[in-house]
C-alpha cells in the first residue's frame, strides 16, 4: 500500500535458464534481477530495498521507470507551439526525472503478457493533462519481457491529445559483482561523442568529442582508471553523470554499451533505439541507504546506464526532438542483455 492507500502489486518473471526479474507496480520499477555468474551462480544485479517502505520513503529512483521527461530540463521550463510551461524545480534551478511526482512515484496497472519473445509484464499509466507541469493527457505503456535469450527487454509507447515532450527511461542501478563499488567494472561505450553540461548539469548544446579525455569509452575501459581526474566535466558530476552521443542515430536497435565485471565474469550489454544513453556511476550514493541484504550503498556502489533523447532537448532545437503530437506514437526499446565469461 501507499501512503494514499493504492495497493502494490509485485510480479515476477522467470525464463528457461532460471533467470529472474521482479517488477511491481509501484514506479513500474525493477525491484530484483538474478542472473547467472561464469559459474552458473545466480545473483541479483540490481540495487534496491526488501521492502516497498524503503522505495515510498526515500529511493534515489531505483529500478524506476522515469518519465514524463527523463532526466534534466534547465530552469525548469520550456515552450512549445510558442506557449511557456513551468514546471517543478527539483534539482536546484531545474526539473529532474520528471519533477516531484515522476512515473517512478506513480502506481501503474500491470498484466501478464506473454509474446513470442517471452514471459512479460506490460504496465499502463494515464498521465494527465498539467500533471507536473507538462501538456497533455498522456497514455503510457511500458512492456518488461524476459526473454529465454536473458535479456530484460523494455518497450515503451505513449500517445497524446495534446502536443507535448517526452523521454522515458529506466533508472535501474546496476552492480554486476552483485555487492562492493562498481569502479572495477569496465565499460565500453558507442559514442564517439558526449554532451558536456554546466555546473547545474544542463548541456551547453555543445556535442564534444571524447578523444583524449576521460569520457572516452570506445574502448573498454576500467571505470575506476579516470574518474577522479582533475577534469571540468568530472567535476561537474563528481564522477560520471553525462550523456552520450549514440553513434547509432538511425533509430533501430543497436548495441549502445557493455559492461564486464571480471569477478564474477558478468557481462551486460545495453541495445537500444534511442541516441542517447546516461551513464551515472551513482556519485550521489553517500552510505545514508542500506538497501537488500543489509548492504550499506555507499558511492559509486551502483551504476546506471539510462537510454534517452538528450538531457534539455525541449530547449535544445539542434537536439534530436522529444516532442510528441496527437495522432503520433512514441516508441523506444531498450534491451539489457546478461551473459558471462
Ligand atoms: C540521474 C541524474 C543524477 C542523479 C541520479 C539520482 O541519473 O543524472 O544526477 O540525480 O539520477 O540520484
Amino acid at each position: 500500500m501507499t501512503a494514499s492507500q493504492e495497493a502494490v502489486e509485485l510480479y515476477t518473471l522467470t525464463n528457461a535458464n532460471g533467470m529472474e526479474a521482479r517488477i511491481m507496480t509501484y514506479g513500474g520499477t525493477v525491484v530484483s534481477l538474478k542472473v547467472p555468474d561464469r559459474h552458473g551462480k545466480f545473483g541479483d544485479v540490481v540495487l534496491g530495498y526488501e521492502t516497498l517502505d524503503g522505495y515510498l520513503k526515500n529511493s534515489p529512483y531505483f529500478g524506476a521507470i522515469i518519465g514524463r521527461y527523463g532526466n534534466r530540463i534547465g530552469k525548469a521550463r520550456f515552450s512549445l507551439n510558442g506557449k511557456e510551461y513551468t514546471l517543478p524545480k527539483n534539482n536546484g534551478e531545474n526539473t529532474l526525472h520528471g519533477g516531484l511526482k515522476g512515473f517512478g512515484t506513480v502506481v501503474w496497472k500491470g498484466k501478464e503478457v506473454k509474446s513470442k519473445d517471452g514471459i512479460g509484464l506490460s504496465l499502463s499509466y494515464l498521465s494527465k493533462d498539467g500533471e507536473e507541469g507538462f501538456p497533455g493527457n498522456l497514455t503510457v505503456t511500458v512492456v518488461y519481457t524476459l526473454t529465454n535469450n536473458n535479456e530484460l527487454k523494455i518497450d515503451y509507447t505513449a500517445t497524446t491529445d495534446k502536443a507535448t515532450v517526452v523521454n522515458l527511461t529506466n533508472h535501474s542501478y546496476f552492480n554486476l559483482a552483485g555487492e562492493g563499488g562498481i569502479l572495477n567494472h569496465e565499460l565500453i561505450i558507442d559514442a564517439s561523442r558526449f554532451t558536456p553540461v554546466d555546473s547545474g548539469l544542463i548541456p551547453t548544446g555543445e556535442l564534444r568529442s571524447v578523444k583524449g579525455t576521460p569520457m572516452d569509452f570506445t574502448q573498454a575501459t576500467v571505470i575506476g582508471a579516470r574518474i577522479d581526474q582533475k577534469d571540468e566535466q568530472l567535476t561537474a558530476g563528481r564522477g560520471y553523470d553525462h550523456n552520450w552521443v549514440l553513434n547509432n542515430g538511425t533509430g533501430r536497435l543497436a548495441l549502445a554499451a557493455r559492461v564486464y565485471e571480471p569477478g564474477s565474469g558478468r557481462v551486460m550489454e545495453v541495445h537500444t533505439t534511442e541516441p542517447g544513453l546516461q551513464f551515472y556511476s551513482g556519485n550521489f550514493l553517500d552510505g545514508s541507504i542500506t538497501g537488500k541484504g543489509g548492504q550499506v550503498y555507499k558511492q559509486r556502489y551502483g551504476l546506471c546506464l539510462e537510454t534517452q533523447h538528450f538531457p534539455d532537448s525541449p530547449n535544445k532545437p539542434a537536439f534530436p526532438s522529444t516532442i510528441l503530437k496527437p495522432g503520433q506514437r512514441y516508441k523506444t526499446t531498450t534491451i539489457y542483455k546478461f551473459s558471462a565469461k
